[in-house]
């Protein structure tokens, strides 16, 4: 042990919760390349590789300069044979083979495109796939049954696909900070996500909400939806309400990852800001467009004045102010972060943490909520352990 520790050139904690995290990499060749690997391993149904790739990945991220040798990653967690096999390709051949041939082949592509959609998942895309949909184009003719959420997403695909800025992540904190205050003064939202982390751009934008009062954010989501959609600000929602408290033992273990409480999965239409000016989506709703520079982009055919706009995913979650914090926590992400933050819990402290509350196995019968808003400890049944979260 003392011996390797001399030997080893950087010392990364096992978990990827005990590292520090940036957001610079040394490694972005290496990690960009076992990226690709756990992508193809999710979309392919492989969850297991995919998180093997996934940790080997965190690994590299954490290290301090770039890797040169193999040598150098002696000692290191969570490089398995074949993540070590991708390493040492890409150091001495400049490219693994077994990445350009997965990056090239048709069935990757055609899941990364269908997936690309809004509300197609890898079961669905597989399925097209094993019907001869590849592409966009297909799909538009194959007349495939579409729900929804996957109308929604294949009308806007281009939009959905373009990353979404910081600054359009506040352009839409603004308008949901204005719904909230206008339908439940005293609510807060906290921006979560990729943005929380200091991402520059994602893939949406998070929201948490919650009030300092208990109790006072039930039935919330419904009307902040309502005031987004009569101010035109949504193309497509789905609420799901909260179902924390339904099983009538207590809170019961959620069957995966998923946590139980209210949310709303989204697609803002964000009004595109045309000059400095202005810079609240009512001004550019009243008659200030007639002061806006049209091109001939912004008249339709009848010459009505169009306004720019560009589709946004958007999440928003609800949760009481006694579990803020676990909400917080878990919806800040990043998964991996989350996952390993929750088998660490459960591997070396033997406890359960969820976005909910954080439960010590050891007292199985009461449930903490650190909350100073919560006087009493609850208590309920602990039915199971938590497996599925912790692999
Ligand atoms: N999350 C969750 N339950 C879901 C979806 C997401 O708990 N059904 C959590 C994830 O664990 C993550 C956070 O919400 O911690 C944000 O998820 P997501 O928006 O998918 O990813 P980001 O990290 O924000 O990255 P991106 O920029 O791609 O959006
Ligand atoms: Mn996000
Ligand atoms: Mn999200
Ligand atoms: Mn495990």
């Amino acid at each position: 042990q003392i011996n390797e520790a001399e030997v080893a050139e950087f010392s990364v904690p096992t978990y990827a919760c005990q590292r520090r995290t940036t957001l610079e990499n040394h490694n972005a060749v290496l990690t960009d390349a076992l990226s690709l690997l756990a992508e193809h391993a999710e979309l392919s149904d492989e969850d297991g590789r995919g998180v093997a790739f996934r940790r080997a990945a965190a690994v590299l991220k954490a290290l301090p300069k770039p890797v040169t040798s193999v040598k150098q990653l002696r000692g290191l967690p969570c490089l398995g044979d074949h993540s070590l096999r991708i390493i040492k390709d890409i150091l001495e051949n400049r490219e693994s083979s077994e990445v350009q041939s997965t990056k090239q082949s048709e069935r990757f592509k055609a899941l990364k495109v269908l997936t690309g959609i809004f509300g197609v998942g890898a079961k669905t895309a597989d399925r097209w796939i094993r019907d001869g949909i590849n592409n966009l184009q297909q799909l538009q003719d194959s007349g495939q049954t579409l729900n929804r959420a996957q109308q929604a997403g294949l009308q806007h695909y281009d939009h959905l696909s373009q990353p979404v800025t910081k600054q359009e992540a506040d352009a839409i904190g603004e308008i949901v900070e204005e719904a909230v205050a206008s339908v439940l003064p005293g609510a807060r939202i906290t921006l979560i996500g990729g943005f929380r982390r200091g991402k520059l751009t994602g893939h949406d934008v998070d929201f948490l909400i919650t009030h300092p009062e208990e109790g006072r954010e039930v039935g919330l989501m419904p009307k902040v939806v309502s005031w987004l959609e009569s101010k035109g600000f949504l193309l497509y929602q789905k609420t799901t309400r909260n179902s924390y408290l339904e099983s009538k033992d207590g809170p019961a273990r959620p069957a995966s990852n998923m946590d139980r409480f209210e949310r709303c999965f989204s697609i803002f239409k964000l009004p595109e800001e045309e000059k400095p000016a202005a810079k609240h989506p009512e001004t550019l709703t009243g008659n200030v467009e007639q002061s806006l520079p049209l091109t001939s982009s912004h008249v339709s055919a009848e010459g009505e004045a169009l306004k720019r706009w560009r589709a946004v995913r958007v999440d928003l979650v609800v949760s009481p102010i006694s579990q803020f914090a676990f909400a917080l926590l878990g919806w800040t992400g990043s998964k991996l972060f989350e996952r390993e933050l929750r088998r660490w819990a459960g591997h070396e402290k033997a406890m359960s943490l969820s976005s909910h509350a954080l439960y010590d196995n050891k007292q199985v019968e009461t449930h903490f909520v650190q909350t100073p808003s919560v006087k009493k400890k609850r208590v309920s049944k602990k039915t199971k352990t938590c497996s599925s979260m912790m692999t």
